[in-house]
């Protein structure tokens, strides 16, 4: 089993990175592989209504995004992290999803049963509007997505802040060992 990590923010190893890989370390022990695809390093244009991908099966966008929805294509699970940008998502991450969620509807629906949720993290404030967000996502694309202890957000600022955010981090191991629990018994 594989689990496509998403990390929405152009700081490569800022704190939304910090926090999924609490979750990398749970799918490690119980042998999941892992790939953490840093999302914030790409330029992701918009979807443009075209429905080519009804015709072609995957985006007509040419900007290399296509790599990441085959990647998740073949996943069991998939986590995305997005950095609080003026209390929403930073754009690039719903642009992703928008066109993820066009590309799998167009051929079928294959997001179907594949197992995760969002992460949100912001300095002060917006991380529950940002959940519900992306949230929106996983649920039209009936997706599962396991609870944790806690909303899977956290409290950080400055890059490494969020290692003082315990309550959070630890909420995302819980998160991330429902995962595993609930893609073992539908995968395995
Ligand atoms: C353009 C911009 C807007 C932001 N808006 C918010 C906000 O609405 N609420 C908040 O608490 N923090 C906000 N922040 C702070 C970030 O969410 C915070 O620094 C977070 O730790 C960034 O995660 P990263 O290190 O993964 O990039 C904003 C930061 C930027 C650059």
């Amino acid at each position: 089993m594989k689990v496509i990590l998403w990390n929405g923010s152009p700081r490569k190893e800022g704190n939304t990175y910090q926090a999924l890989q609490e979750c990398v370390g749970v799918f490690a022990e119980a042998g999941i592989e892992t790939e953490l695809i840093q999302l914030g390093q790409m330029k992701i244009e918009s979807c443009k209504d075209c429905r080519a991908c009804a015709k072609l099966g995957r985006c007509a966008i040419n900007d290399g995004f296509n790599e990441v929805i085959d990647k998740i294509r073949e996943a069991e699970g998939f986590v995305v992290g997005a950095p609080v940008y003026f209390g929403t998502a930073r754009g690039d991450v719903m642009s992703g999803l928008q066109r993820l969620g066009m590309v799998s509807r167009c051929g079928g629906g294959w997001l179907y049963n594949k197992v995760g949720g969002p992460v949100a993290v912001a300095r002060r404030g917006g991380q529950t509007m940002t959940l519900s967000e992306m949230l929106m996502f996983f649920y039209i694309n009936g997706m599962v997505v396991p609870g944790g202890k806690y909303w899977n957000l956290l409290f950080a600022g400055p890059v490494g802040e969020v290692q003082k955010d315990t309550e959070g981090m630890e909420n995302l191991r819980v998160f991330a060992s429902h995962m595993v629990e609930v893609m073992q018994k539908l995968y395995e």
